[in-house]
């Protein structure tokens, strides 16, 4: 399972590359705008930043809605770095786009997927990743975990090659649920990801066998 940060900020993304682990980064609006990052230019100069820190796809979000602007800006977007991975959004002219940006080589993540219908779209439409928001259904009083399994054993039976994207990650036990569910990517923020180190037997155990070292 690969692990993407789903985070716009460089210090973070800096922290989880430096582990080893990183495989990506996602980004959205919400998230460039908690970052203060203001206006198209900056906007593009800090998914460069992201691309030189991170080697490993990298998800730009279109802001656009309709087929035609979807496509320029997917075309701007992935001629900022070949990691540039276009994120699309669910809906029937990003379907369309996801189609268009597939047969012309562009590698795309089909954003705000809520069922198994949608994630099945997506698949036939060749996106490269597919994100269900997993924390987000569960908020909603849904299970989150359940769709991840779904769309697995779908892709599966099918035979779809799109990779399932589990976003809207909350904890670290979403993250080990995602691995069983059979989740091909989570992405989530640095301390879900921290979380996974952390077991107070280890603590434990660590303090006893450094204090016993004082013994030899
Ligand atoms: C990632 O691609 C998504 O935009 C992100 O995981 C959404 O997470 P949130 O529900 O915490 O905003």
């Amino acid at each position: 399972m690969k692990f993407f940060i789903d985070t716009a900020n460089l210090d973070q993304i800096r922290e989880a590359y430096a582990l080893g682990i990183l495989d990506g980064v996602t980004t959205n609006p919400s998230l460039m705008a908690k970052e203060g990052i203001k206006g198209n230019e900056a906007v593009l100069q800090h998914y460069r930043n992201i691309c030189e820190i991170v080697e490993g796809d990298i998800s730009a979000e279109v802001l656009g809605t309709d087929f035609n602007t979807i496509i320029e800006e997917g075309k701007v977007l992935a001629a900022l770095h070949p990691n540039i991975v276009v994120k699309v959004p669910m809906i029937k002219d990003g379907v369309k786009a996801i189609k268009w940006f597939t047969d012309n080589g562009i590698k795309t993540n089909c954003t705000l997927i809520f069922s198994a219908g949608q994630a099945i779209l997506a698949a036939k439409a060749g996106a490269t990743y597919v994100s269900p928001f997993i924390g987000r259904i569960d908020d909603s009083g849904w299970d989150g975990m359940q769709l991840i399994s779904q769309i697995s054993s779908i892709y599966a039976i099918q035979g779809f090659k799109s990779q399932i994207l589990a976003a809207s990650i909350r904890n670290a036990n979403h993250i080990i649920d995602c691995a069983e569910a059979g989740a091909h990517v989570i992405t989530s923020p640095l301390d879900p990801i921290l979380g996974l180190l952390k077991h107070p037997l280890t603590d434990i155990g660590l303090a006893k066998f450094l204090e016993d070292a004082k013994k030899m």
